[in-house]
């Protein structure tokens, strides 16, 4: 089988570890068959990008399909997420250690901080806790237990907090981003400062799929909404996370290396405003 560039192409975070330009999705993904499925159908496919997190509860499954892929584990790309609620540090370093076990996959590629704020706390300040997760964050990369580690929904102050304490600074952002939702501020803060953004719900969770804005533009290239608002994202150096257990979409999603948005779309596209 012949994989399409997109799939295989990378991205370079800032200690030189290469990550894959597009990311496959797991938020929502049912534990069990479901998460075992849709990872193994999105290797198949040729996808060597997997973003899950603890609180997705489909680690153990994550982990699983790629255990039984064949695939060389050098070859997979494994990001996991530390639960928004948990602020100190000896329960990162626990919380960690039970991601390794479900996952068992020996290592993982990327670990994030989920949120800066518990989830039903949304833009409260935990600025000292959040110093010391990524303290034990540093400790974890250090065993090289993670190769590389980062925050997400981190806003500017977030990230300067952690800036002003860190010996290793994020290197990736994720934050909700896609076409109509570029958090400038956000991305600019980020990648003036060595992060690479990733786009999470780069589709809007579904929403902006048949969006008449984005049909009108995607109808210039023959491409579907999903396929243009996924190359947007790229085209933007923008890392997305598609997610789908459609395997006629997984595999959609992934075919975006046949056209370019040209300049003039692009700007059209940058002037849309969607949630
Ligand atoms: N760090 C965070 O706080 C955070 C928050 C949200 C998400 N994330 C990450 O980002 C990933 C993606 O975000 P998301 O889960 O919000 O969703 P998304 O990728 O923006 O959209 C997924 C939805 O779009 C549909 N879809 C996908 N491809 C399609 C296609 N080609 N045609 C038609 N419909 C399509 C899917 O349905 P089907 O399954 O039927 O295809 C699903 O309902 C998550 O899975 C997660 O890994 C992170």
């Amino acid at each position: 089988m012949i994989f399409m560039a997109i799939l295989t192409d990378t991205y370079t975070l800032a200690n030189g570890v290469a990550i894959p330009k597009i990311g496959f999705g797991t938020w929502q993904v049912q534990p069990g068959q479901e998460a075992y499925n849709a990872v193994t159908e999105a290797l198949k496919i040729g996808y060597r990008h997997i973003d899950t997190a603890y609180a997705y509860r489909n680690e153990a499954d994550v982990g699983r399909a790629i255990r039984d892929s064949g695939i060389k584990r050098e070859d997979i790309f494994v990001t996991t997420k530390l639960p928004a609620e948990i602020k100190e540090y000896d329960a990162a370093l626990d919380t960690f250690n039970e991601s390794m076990a479900n996952l068992d996959i020996g290592y993982v590629d990327l670990y994030l901080i989920h949120a800066p704020w518990p989830w039903g706390q949304r833009g409260t300040d935990h600025t000292k806790g959040n110093i010391a997760v990524w303290s034990a964050f540093e400790e974890i990369y250090r065993t090289g237990r993670a190769r590389t580690i980062g925050i997400s929904n981190f806003a500017v102050k977030d990230m300067q907090a952690i800036l002003d304490h860190a010996q290793v600074a994020p290197m990736v952002n994720q934050i909700h981003w896609s076409v109509g939702y570029t958090e400038p501020e956000i991305t600019k803060f980020a990648q003036d400062h060595g992060m690479l953004v990733e786009a999470y719900s780069p589709l809007g969770t579904g929403r902006l799929i048949g969006n008449k804005h984005i049909q009108a533009v995607a109808d210039h290239y023959g491409v579907s909404t999903a396929q243009l608002a996924l190359r947007y994202c790229i085209q933007k150096g923008v890392l997305p996370l598609p997610r789908s257990i459609n395997p006629d979409h997984i595999r959609a999603n992934q075919d975006i290396d046949g056209f370019t948005i040209n300049t003039e779309d692009m700007r059209a596209l940058d002037e849309l405003h969607l949630r």
